[in-house]
Parts: structure tokens; C-alpha cells; sequence
């Protein structure tokens, strides 16, 4: 399948950096910063992972995923994300709450290159970053690298809307979020080629009106169903440990979910022939005593 044309800002890191700037107030940051704090120290203690274990969080976005893992004694913890605009953000809030954590500019099909070592105990992939991976060969590198990133046995976390229920429903609205005098609309168009156009429309309000100009911009998605990212893990090296509805850990339910949270174990030694590049090595020994000092005195 050749890739479709996409013009420079339907790009992700277009559409990201064009919104950066508003992107936490459509989210809540704070409000999202505390939940990804709940669900990282749940998530270390479901999967075991001590403090001082190294972390990334992939398509970090404005950071709280990777801030929540550095404040939760991670260490070290990265962020990686595409968008330049969304990362000068996740630096402010990392230096505005003191927070020790890298945040790292590149795409999450070329991890070697970005993160040259192995033996990282978890990876995170929030947030729906994956369907942004519009090529399931993208899809696929991307999970290589990741398996190459990881030890045997370090977990992988990747969350998606439940696009099994989107697809089935023709849910045409994501969300209507609303933060003062700003209001940001975000919703689908279903295309024939089987992608979503993903369009975010943005308003500010003055006295009642709409403030001109009213913004719109589009991105494309490919909205992968839980199969597709169950077999796709399971070809590039894991095994699915767990399957969530939500951050509070609820179970998955096909029909009903919201988000599916796809909790993975890295199960072999070998990494899956041409996923991760030749530059993979171990991390850096500073890293693993760190981590071993820390797990012997939690232990
Ligand atoms: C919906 S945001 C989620 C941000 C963050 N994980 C969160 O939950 O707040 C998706 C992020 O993925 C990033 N992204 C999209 N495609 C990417 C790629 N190929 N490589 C790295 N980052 C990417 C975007 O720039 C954006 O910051």
C-alpha cells in the first residue's frame, strides 16, 4: 500500500505544534498530571517494577506521563514525542515542579537512533499515539523498537480509544471540552480509505460570539481495533498480560469501553528479525546499578 498524500500540517508534528500552545488547557493538565501520578504508581506495583526502574513514555506530548514516572522515583525517565512545541511544554512543567526527566525530540519509529541502549524496564504509549502511526508497518516498526528498547520480562503499556466500538457505533464526536472562554471541539470524519480525518475546532468566546477566526485543523488516524494491536504485539515479541477499560484499571469491555489499555510483557530474548537497529545496547551501567541499589533496598 503506497502512503496517501498528506500535507505538511496534517502531519502530527504540525497539528501538534499548532495547538501546543492550548493543548493542556483542552486537556486539564493538572487534573491529567494527577491521574497519570495514581496510574504510574499502580502500574509499578501491578507490574513489579521497583523504584529507580528506567522508564519511557512514548508520544509524551506536554510531559505528564513522563513527569508522573520521574516524580515516582523512575529513573532515568524519558519522553520522547514528535512535536517540538508539545516538548518546550513538557519542559516548562518539568522545571516549573522540579522534576528530573528527559524529553527527547523524534519519532517513535526511529527509537535506536533516539535511545541507543536496551534494558529499560517499561514503556508507555498513552494517550492514543499509536493510531497517529498511519502505516501498520509503522505499527509494527515501532513495536520492534519498543521490544528492543525493553529487558526480558519489562512491560509495555499502550492505550488507544476502544475504535472496535467507535467503528461499529460511527462515533463521530470525541469530545467537547470547554476551559473558560475556550472551547475545543474534537471529532471524526470516516473516510473511504479506512483512516479517520481527526479534526480538533477551536473557539474562543468573547461576550457570547465566537471570536474570528474560528480554527480548525485535521490530522489522520488509523483507528486500529484491539485485534490488530493484540496480533501486532504478539508478532513483534509479547505477550498480553492484561487488558484495561480506563486508568483506574478497570477490566476491558469491548462493547462499552472508552479506551483500551493494553498492558504487554516482553517475552523473548531475541528480538524480532529487522524491528530494532543495530545501534541497540545495553543501557548505560550507571543506570543499572542505580536500579539495582534501589530494588535491594526496597526489597
Ligand atoms: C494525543 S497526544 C498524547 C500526548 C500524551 N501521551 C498524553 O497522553 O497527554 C499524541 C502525541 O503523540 C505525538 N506523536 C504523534 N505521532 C508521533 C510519532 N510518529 N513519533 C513521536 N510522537 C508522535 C504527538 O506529537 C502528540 O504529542
Amino acid at each position: 500500500m503506497t502512503a496517501p498524500h498528506i500535507a505538511p500540517d496534517m502531519r502530527p508534528q504540525g497539528f501538534y505544534n499548532a495547538m501546543a500552545s492550548r493543548y493542556d488547557r483542552m486537556v486539564g493538565f493538572e487534573n491529567r498530571l494527577a491521574t497519570a501520578r495514581e496510574f504510574v504508581r499502580e502500574l509499578g506495583r501491578r507490574t513489579d517494577t521497583p523504584r529507580g526502574s528506567a522508564a519511557v513514555d512514548l508520544g509524551c506530548g506536554t510531559g505528564a506521563y513522563a513527569l508522573a514516572l520521574a516524580g515516582d522515583g523512575f529513573s532515568p525517565a524519558w519522553g520522547v514525542d514528535i512535536a517540538a512545541e508539545m516538548l518546550s511544554k513538557a519542559r516548562e512543567h518539568a522545571a516549573r515542579l522540579g522534576i528530573r526527566a528527559t524529553f527527547v525530540e523524534g519519532d517513535l519509529t526511529a527509537l535506536p537512533a533516539l535511545l541507543p541502549w536496551a534494558g529499560t524496564d517499561l514503556v508507555l504509549c498513552l494517550g492514543n499515539t499509536l493510531p497517529h502511526l498511519i502505516e501498520p508497518a509503522d505499527l509494527g516498526r515501532s513495536l520492534g523498537q519498543m521490544h528492543g528498547l525493553l529487558r526480558p520480562g519489562g512491560a509495555a503499556v499502550l492505550q488507544t480509544l476502544n475504535y472496535g466500538r467507535i467503528l461499529a457505533r460511527r462515533e463521530r464526536v470525541v469530545s467537547i471540552d470547554r476551559d473558560g472562554d475556550w472551547e475545543f471541539l474534537r471529532f471524526y470524519d470516516f473516510l473511504d480509505n479506512g483512516l479517520l480525518g481527526f479534526n480538533l475546532l477551536t473557539i474562543e468566546w468573547r461576550q457570547g460570539r465566537a471570536r474570528e477566526p474560528v480554527t480548525l485543523t485535521t490530522t489522520l488516524l488509523r483507528p486500529y481495533r484491539q485485534q490488530e494491536l493484540e496480533e501486532a504485539a504478539a508478532a513483534h515479541g509479547f505477550r498480553i498480560a492484561d487488558r484495561l477499560g480506563s486508568l483506574g484499571f478497570s477490566p476491558f469491555d469491548p462493547a462499552e469501553s472508552d479506551t483500551l489499555i493494553l498492558l504487554l510483557r516482553r517475552i523473548s530474548r531475541d528480538r524480532p528479525s529487522g524491528t530494532a537497529g543495530p545501534t541497540a545496547r545495553p543501557m548505560p551501567a550507571r543506570t543499572r546499578a542505580l536500579r539495582v541499589r534501589r530494588s535491594v533496598v526496597s526489597g
